[in-house]
């Protein structure tokens, strides 16, 4: 099974890359982010729980993100491989996220990390914002909420893979085809 674990600050392109990978490579594709807003747009009781926890462009809990998770890999079981976009957020998420795979036999293969500088994932999230009806890419405070979170939050997931040899950095900078190629050569390079 190819687990890719899809890394990067907000805005980095995650989304984008991951539609692209998954038609090119015939594997799923899981946004945790998605998975949350339609939830919330659905009113369920997990997307209104989540919508008070995100409040100002802070995560979700690791209980409630790791509910989706759990659900999802015990329903996709047979799956050729998935693109994990968003998630593990957290080293918590990170840990459990090893144990839940190898129960089942499996492991993430790679981390592909989009590295992007903030003034670009900044400018990306307000043009976007301006269509995408994304309650978080509305304001700006609550876009460098989101980077800060990023930051004290999310980047040590990185040093979690680094440590398994599993992490490998991509300039996530150019046209959205430049980045693609640099995704596919470094997946190709694991066959
Ligand atoms: P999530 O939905 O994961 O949002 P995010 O990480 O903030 O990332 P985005 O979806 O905003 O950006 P992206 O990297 O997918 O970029 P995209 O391809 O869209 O999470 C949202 C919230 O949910 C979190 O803040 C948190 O509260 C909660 N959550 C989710 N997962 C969680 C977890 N595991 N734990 C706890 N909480 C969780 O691209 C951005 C824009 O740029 C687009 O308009 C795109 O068209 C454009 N673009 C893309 N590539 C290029 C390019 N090369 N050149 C120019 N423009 C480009
Ligand atoms: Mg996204």
């Amino acid at each position: 099974m190819l687990n890719i674990v899809l890394f990067g600050p907000p805005g980095a392109g995650k989304g984008t890359q991951a539609e692209k990978l998954q038609k090119k490579y015939g594997i799923l594709h899981l946004s945790t982010g998605e998975v949350i807003r339609d939830e919330m747009s659905r009113g369920t009781e997990l997307g209104k729980q989540a919508a008070r926890q995100m409040e100002g462009g802070k995560l979700a809990s690791d209980e409630l993100v790791l509910g989706i998770i759990e659900k999802y890999i015990e329903e996709h079981k047979s799956a050729p491989g998935v693109i994990f976009d968003g998630f593990p957020r957290t080293l918590p998420q990170a840990e459990a996220f090893d144990k839940m795979l190898a129960q089942k036999g499996t492991g993430v293969t790679i981390m592909l990390a989009l590295e992007v500088p903030e003034k670009v994932v900044i400018d990306r999230i307000l043009t976007r914002g301006k269509t995408s009806g994304r309650a978080d890419d509305q304001n700006i405070d609550t876009i460098k909420n989101r980077i800060e979170v990023y930051e004290k939050q999310t980047a040590v997931v990185a040093d979690f893979y680094k440590k398994e040899g599993k992490f490998r950095a991509v300039d996530g900078v150019g046209t959205i085809d430049e980045i693609f190629g640099r995704l596919c050569e470094a997946i190709d390079a694991l066959r």
